[in-house]
């Protein structure tokens, strides 16, 4: 395949839930540009809209949210469904905590098998009620009320933990500070603080005070490194040529994938830089590479947890024979699949040497055509992965399912075929 043309990148799926709640939260009338118009973020503008908040249409040109202060929301007619979106149940949870009346939220079969103790716990110790199904799953009923202040030492690195405990705060009118082993994405932290919260960081520690009112903002939503992510492996596994992509976030806590695949020997040009909404961003130049294996350490994992599976994939294409070292992988088996399982029995299924050992995941290096079935067990994330392999001569990568990258990014396959063309 030869990379050639460009692709601008859908917005950031992250930043879009946050910027979509954060503007319920705001005292008027915000516009977003450029937002992430795909399955998880429709679930988020419909809930929002369940709980009273005038939210417009959703298109990946703009979004309209009418804030209504620090306690927007009203009682909703029925339970709110979260779909597949483990950010639209655990960010929501938090906001809920501070709202003096009963929610119920559910999620489809992936989301519903997800822990959500990690966040119901902290809730719990805040003051708010919460009745959850059998191992603290969803379905889950909630009623906030007045909180206490949180000071939280969190066991995994979790910017929805994080996050979902920020909002309580906001919400409920208390301080919050969260420890986390690593320290998670932070564009929480960066949107409030634009808009005037007080937000402290102190190593691994985040602070974030009370605020009166957050002010009414527009602002245009980067692009979503982790669907770019999939574009640039495109290009790197290329014959020849280059590609462009653009409007890529280049948040340090998200780009974890390109300092990998820089280890890897892929060369990634930023060609221009600009900032949005307090986070960095930039066009991307993508050429083809001769990819080595890569050791990637647990505390590296938080900046591309998304991209394991891609990188994963990356790796199976390195020089034959060495094997890629992925350590402290564990919370990939927490995802919308147990995605590290599912990693390795697919890698296994196109002939690959793959497997695992407690949290690490190895995956050996090979120079044979990828040809086999995937199954994605409905996981965006993996079929993204793995139909980027079909960019390798030869390869015959059959997915199970593609309509789940409607979950983040539904033009998936048209913007594959405009970075990549039969040689
Ligand atoms: C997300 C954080 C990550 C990530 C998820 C989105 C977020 O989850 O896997 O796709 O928007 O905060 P964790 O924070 O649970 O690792």
């Amino acid at each position: 395949m030869i990379a050639r043309g460009d692709v601008v990148v859908p917005g950031d799926k992250s930043i879009t839930h946050r910027a979509l709640m954060v503007a319920a939260l705001s005292d008027g009338r915000c516009v977003l540009t450029s937002p992430l118009a795909a399955g998880d973020t429709r679930t988020t503008a419909a809930a929002l809209r369940a709980l009273g908040i005038t939210v417009g249409p959703l298109s990946d040109r703009r979004v309209s949210v009418t804030g209504a202060g620090m306690k927007p929301f009203r009682p909703p007619a029925r339970a709110l469904s979260c779909g597949n979106s483990g950010t639209t149940a655990r960010l929501l949870l938090g906001l809920l905590a501070g709202h003096g009346f009963e929610v119920r939220l559910t999620g489809d079969r992936s989301l519903s098998r997800r822990p959500m103790a990690r966040v119901t716990e902290p809730l719990r110790s805040m003051g708010a009620e919460i009745a959850a199904a059998a191992g603290e799953r969803l379905p889950i009923v909630i009623r906030g009320g007045a909180l206490r202040p949180l000071a939280w030492r969190s066991p995994v690195a979790s910017a929805q933990v994080k996050t979902c405990l920020f909002f309580a705060g906001l919400a409920g009118g208390v301080r919050v500070s969260v420890t986390e082993p690593v320290a998670s994405r932070d564009h929480t932290e960066r949107l409030l603080r634009l808009l005037g919260v007080r937000v402290e960081v102190e190593g691994t520690t985040v602070t974030v005070h009370p605020a009166e009112s957050i002010p009414a903002f527009d602002g245009e939503i980067p692009g979503d490194i982790s669907s770019a992510a999939y574009m640039i492996a495109a290009g790197v596994l290329a014959e020849t040529g280059e590609a462009t992509i653009r409007n890529v976030g280049l948040n340090p806590t998200r780009a974890g994938f390109l300092r990998a695949l820089e280890r890897m020997g892929a060369k990634v040009e930023v060609v221009d830089r600009w900032t949005s909404l307090g986070e960095p961003a930039g066009t991307l130049v993508v050429r083809p590479a001769r990819l080595q294996p890569v050791v990637v350490e647990p505390e590296e994992i938080p900046s591309m947890v998304d991209e394991v599976p891609l990188l994963a994939c990356l790796a199976s294409r390195a020089e034959k024979g060495w094997t890629s070292v992925f350590r402290g992988v564990g919370e990939l088996r927490v995802k919308e699949s147990d995605r590290l399982a599912l990693v390795a029995s697919n890698l296994s299924a196109l002939g690959v040497a793959a497997h695992t050992e407690g949290d690490t995941l190895m995956v050996e290096g090979s120079d044979k055509p990828p040809r086999g079935r995937i199954v994605t067990a409905g996981d965006h994330r993996l079929a993204m992965a793995f139909s980027v392999l079909r960019t390798v001569p030869g390869a015959e990568v059959e997915l199970d399912d593609s309509r789940c990258v409607q979950v983040s990014y539904p033009n998936f396959f048209r913007d594959y075929a405009r970075v990549v063309h039969p040689a």
